[in-house]
């Protein structure tokens, strides 16, 4: 297995990875009823997000994590939730590359997770 070198290898990735969200009734809700995401638009920004962050091509911008805790005040993202992301993340990537490139990707969506669930959880503190 080669590892994840250019962006069409990113466009792959993202590709298996949300017919693995949409397939999983317990969290392709957040992506057919809470954000309506239309497929088309999306997977060119997540392939423009893990070019900036693994092979440090540029061209992402947005707020990654405001854009979550927004998703959030519409539908609450549960602890499960992130695991059953990380889950598909992982296998959409292991099933199809091997290499360092991968690891970071891996590492780089944990991180993130746990950024995300930080301030999910300090949002819900300030609110008490
Ligand atoms: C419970 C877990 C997660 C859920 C349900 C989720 C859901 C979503 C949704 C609905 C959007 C579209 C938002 C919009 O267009 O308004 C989005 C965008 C995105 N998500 Fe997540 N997400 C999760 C975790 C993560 C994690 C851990 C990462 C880490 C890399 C990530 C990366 C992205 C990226 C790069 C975008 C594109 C943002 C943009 O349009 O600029 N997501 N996510």
């Amino acid at each position: 297995m080669n590892d994840i070198q250019n962006q069409d290898d990113l466009y792959k990735v993202v590709d298996e990875f949300y017919k693995k969200l949409l397939a999983d009734k317990a969290i392709s809700y957040i992506f057919t009823d809470v954000v309506k995401i239309k497929l088309e638009e999306h997977l060119p920004v997540l392939v423009s997000f893990w070019s900036q962050s693994i092979l440090g091509t540029g061209g992402y911008y947005n707020n990654l994590t405001q854009i979550h805790l927004d998703v959030n005040a519409k539908s609450y993202l549960s602890k499960e939730l992130f695991e059953i992301w990380l889950n598909h993340f992982e296998n959409a990537i292991d099933e199809n590359y091997q290499g360092i490139n991968c690891e970071r990707m891996k590492n780089q969506a944990h991180n993130l997770s746990t950024v995300m669930q930080i301030k999910i959880a300090k949002e819900k503190d300030e609110k008490l």
